[in-house]
């Protein structure tokens, strides 16, 4: 039976969400950037986010899939759902819910990048670099997690857990 032990609160993820935003709203002031969601999980966190940001924003998502059903990436990242607004000449913020090996987002900003966006930035609610295999920069991050399975704030495992408010551990 696996357990849950709460992590990071509800009050912490709030006051976290909201610096980050802020901070994102200062470096792009007087521009319209671009974020891109990553199915399925970054979508709680980003419909937080940009409703704290005070500059306009488009908003499209793309879906990768690397896991499988299994705890563990199988290390092939393959596009099943692309996004759909050109993004040539514009500044694109990638929005993340977790970064772990980081092989998911390292194809994706490299796709997007050859597209021709005019500058692209990674915001990831948690980096746990326990298993990275792939160098990514996280420019925007909000909580660095050592180690553990996650679930809760948009994050699942086999599709459960998404819609609980804080963010948990798995515990056996
Ligand atoms: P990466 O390609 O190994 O960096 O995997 C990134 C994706 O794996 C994330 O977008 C999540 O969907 C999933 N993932 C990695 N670690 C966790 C976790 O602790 N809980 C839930 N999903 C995770
Ligand atoms: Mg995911």
């Amino acid at each position: 039976m696996l357990k849950k032990e709460v992590l990071i609160s509800q009050s912490a993820i709030r006051r976290r969400v909201k610096e980050i935003a802020d901070q994102i709203s200062n470096d792009y002031r007087g521009t319209e950037p671009i974020l891109v969601g990553i199915l399925k999980g970054s979508i709680i966190f980003m419909a937080d986010l940009m409703r704290d940001l005070t500059i306009p924003v488009q908003m499209d998502f793309i879906r990768a899939a690397s896991y499988g059903s299994k705890m563990q990436s199988s290390g092939t990242v393959r596009v099943t759902k692309d996004i759909e607004l050109p993004i040539q000449g514009k500044p694109v913020i990638l929005i993340e819910d977790i970064v772990d090996s980081g092989l998911t987002l390292a194809y994706i900003k490299e796709l997007l990048e050859g597209r021709g966006a005019a500058s692209l930035k990674i915001c990831a609610l948690i980096d746990k670099p326990e298993r990275r295999e792939r160098h990514v920069l996280v420019d925007y991050c909000g909580f660095e997690v050592q180690e553990g399975f996650l679930v809760g704030y948009g994050l699942d495992c086999n599709e459960e857990f998404r819609n609980l408010p804080e963010i948990c551990v798995l515990k056996e």
